[in-house]
């Protein structure tokens, strides 16, 4: 570990070779076309097949009348159950060709007519209706409702108050590489290629979608092109796929959603409503805290971003508060995207946390280092490890944070304004559950490790080999570490920035029982016939004592044109405190990753619903900008030394995540500083500036 080692399989994917789910050669496949919904909400009250079914090279078509019915009661995952429509977008059928291009042309020849109903897909008008509810906890580190102290009397006696009303848009999941599946049914079972970060899911879902058990289906999925939470939970274009292969059993079938089709079928970041409330004694200190989130979930299923998932983790005070409502619409539903909960709502707080060292003529730096709790501020737990305030002063100190002046648009060059902003970045250590490992030693001293884990284009399969060759103290040349195949044993998903914790605290597992059993039963010598172990992963033991999280600080720079509100952001800069880094070089990436990607939220991205259709009208990338080449000025990452010894046996935080969070409070604080505007709704758009 600590080796900066390229990715084992990047010049084959430069080149082209690396074999991702679609490509995967199959003989004789057929391909499948969607057809959705071109209404929000309705019945379908017919469905003519004929035209599309005449096509030459047309092999099947499917609608809810011939579909299976499902073992599964997941609502966005139930589809072609019943004529009903829930979103515009939804699947309503397909159809099964000789061509990818057979198959299209005659999607668009399926006639469907619906009795259409009203529908609300408004998540402003839900909230002035009161439609709003407390959702269930679907990623909650704490209750959706968390109370300590009095925050209301606590604000009304601050010396220092702020409280203020931050909005982010919809934000839709644009990996490079769209949701792709081969689907083959055989009289022995299934086979699936697809593009995911959970085979062991996909396998799980489409045995109880499909009433199969699951050793009658094997997932494959050696190479991810991006996923960023999209290929997480299962969506339907799967369940899709499956339905087709069955109307055409021994034949491979092909579905690659398009890039219009994703931003209706692969989940999406809500848009959030949040209120932040903080009071502050005259020196900065916090006497109180408040959040409040409103976001959307969909009539089929239950999600909530959670917003204020970082709030209480962050800061010392006495009084705390964090609320959450839902608002139920007829719309596709939400899922988690790179750092759900605490990228949006990291935005809101660490904005308000601006304004109050405005406001109170403070440092920001020192605002927040000022408010580090010895302790976690709701529970009480110690942190395995906390470095934010060394986090900050690095930062400060790389960035030149020093010699700046606070006062707004003080700084010109060139007809530019020019602004320096800073936010700090969070994200829990999480361990998913549900992994195990095999390992093989044969007596030449190589070692093979099975798991059904996946590299989703992180450098995971790079970075958990460096792990298992320590575990096993042997080469990296002696260690062969197979993935993305549920014929290995199952692994937890690629998400949550817990990857590298789950998969490689089970590889330690597995390589301290290898040498348990070598030294106990051989002499600790490896049988000729080989050795082979296979372990569950472990609890953490610490889990109960300690509250586990890593940190960042992150710093931006911007220019602002006086005249044209133009803007540019030339430098962004972040510190983290991630534990122990396994790879410097994939490590880096990922992060600066999640800082271009935080760049993209804080001045692009935004999905525009309409909300007489209810469907987002941007929807590709031509209108959905993101931020390309030009926009991304110098992204500089760093971290600081940290020795955790109770995260997991490696001492790795994880760092998929914590890059985006904090990115674009630290832009928009930055164009505060420029121009003396406070942007409370993203993206920065220029008209916001003028
Ligand atoms: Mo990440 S949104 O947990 O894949």
């Amino acid at each position: 570990m600590g080796q900066p080692l390229s990715r084992f399989e990047g010049e084959d994917k430069v080149r082209g070779l690396a074999t991702y789910a679609f490509e995967h050669p199959v003989p004789h496949p057929a391909y499948l076309s969607a057809v959705r919904s071109t209404v929000a909400t309705g019945e379908i009250i017919g469905i003519d097949c004929s035209q599309a079914s005449a096509q030459p090279g047309v092999l099947a078509v499917l609608t809810h009348l011939n579909a299976p019915r499902l073992g599964i009661d997941d609502g966005e995952l139930r589809i072609l159950q019943s004529g009903d429509v829930a979103f515009r977008g939804q699947f309503v059928g397909g159809v099964i060709a000789e061509s990818s291009e057979i198959a299209r042309h005659a999607a668009a020849l399926v006639r469907v007519d619906y009795r259409e109903r009203p529908h609300d897909v408004d998540l402003e008008s839900s909230r002035e209706r009161g439609q709003l509810r407390v959702p269930q906890q679907t990623m909650a580190l704490f209750p959706m409702d968390t109370d300590k102290g009095d925050v209301d009397s606590a604000l009304a006696a601050a010396a220092v108050q702020v409280d203020s009303t931050y909005r982010t848009p919809w934000y839709n999941h644009n990996p490079l590489e769209p949701h792709t599946t081969i689907a083959c049914w055989t009289s022995a079972g299934l086979t699936l290629h697809v593009s995911t970060q959970h085979p062991q899911g996909v396998q799980t879902t489409v045995a109880t979608a499909f009433r199969l058990e699951p050793d009658q289906i094997r997932v494959f999925s050696p190479h991810v092109g991006g996923a960023f939470g999209s290929k997480g939970p299962r969506h339907s274009d799967l369940i899709l796929a499956v339905m087709a292969a069955q109307l055409v059993p021994d034949r491979p079938v092909r579905f690659a959603l398009t890039r219009h089709q994703m931003f209706s079928q692969t989940g999406y970041r809500s848009p959030t409503m949040q209120r932040v409330r903080l009071g502050a004694d005259a020196d900065g200190r916090l006497t109180a805290v408040a959040h409040e989130s409103i976001e959307q979930t969909s009539r089929l299923k239950e999600f909530a971003e959670h917003a204020t998932r970082a709030t209480p983790t962050m800061y010392a005070t006495p009084h705390l508060q964090v609320r959450q409502q839902l608002a139920a619409l007829d719309l596709p539903t939400p899922a988690i995207m790179r750092a759900p909960g605490e990228c949006v709502g990291m935005f809101a707080l660490e904005s308000a946390m601006d304004e109050l060292a405005v406001a109170g003529g403070l440092d920001p730096v020192e605002l927040r280092i000022r408010n580090e709790p010895d302790t976690h501020p709701l529970d009480g737990l110690p942190f395995s490890s906390r470095s934010l305030p060394a986090c900050l002063r690095e930062g400060a100190r790389r960035f030149g944070w020093e010699s700046r002046d606070p006062t707004p648009r003080a700084r010109r060059h060139d007809g530019w304004l020019v602004g320096t902003g800073v936010a700090a970045a969070t994200y829990p250590t999480l361990r998913l559950p549900g992994s195990k490992v095999t390992i093989r030693v044969t007596p030449d001293g190589r070692h093979t490790v099975l798991m059904a884990a996946v590299d989703i284009g992180t450098g995971t399969r790079t970075a958990l080999t460096q792990v298992a060759a320590d575990a096993l103290r042997v080469d990296l040349a002696q260690v062969e570490l197979r993935l993305g195949d549920t014929a290995y044993p199952p692994a937890a998903p690629e998400g949550g920035s817990a990857g590298i914790t789950s998969w490689g605290a089970t590889i330690c597992a597995g390589a301290d029982e290898l040498r348990r059993r070598l030294a106990a039963d051989h002499g600790g010598t490896v049988p000729a016939e080989g050795l082979e172990v296979t372990v569950d992963m472990p609890e953490n033991p610490h889990l109960k004592q300690y509250a586990m999280h890593a940190f960042g600080a992150q710093f931006a720079e911007v220019r602002v044109h006086d005249e044209t509100g133009e803007i540019r952001v030339p430098r962004q800069l972040g510190v983290y405190a991630v534990g122990r880094v396994v790879n410097p070089k994939t490590a880096h990436s990922q992060l600066i990753g999640g800082m271009t990607m935080g760049l993209s939220m804080a001045l692009h991205e935004a999905s525009i619903l309409d909300p007489r259709y209810g469907h987002v009208v941007n929807h590709d990338l031509a209108t959905y900008h993101v931020s390309s080449n030009a926009d991304v000025g110098t992204v500089d990452a760093y971290w600081v030394e940290e020795d955790d010894p109770y995260v997991n046996p490696m001492g790795t935080k994880g760092l998929g995540e914590i890059g985006i969070v904090g990115a674009a409070a630290a832009i928009a604080n930055a164009v505060h500083h420029a121009t003396g505007v406070r942007i409370r709704e993203l993206p920065i758009t220029l008209d916001k500036l003028l």
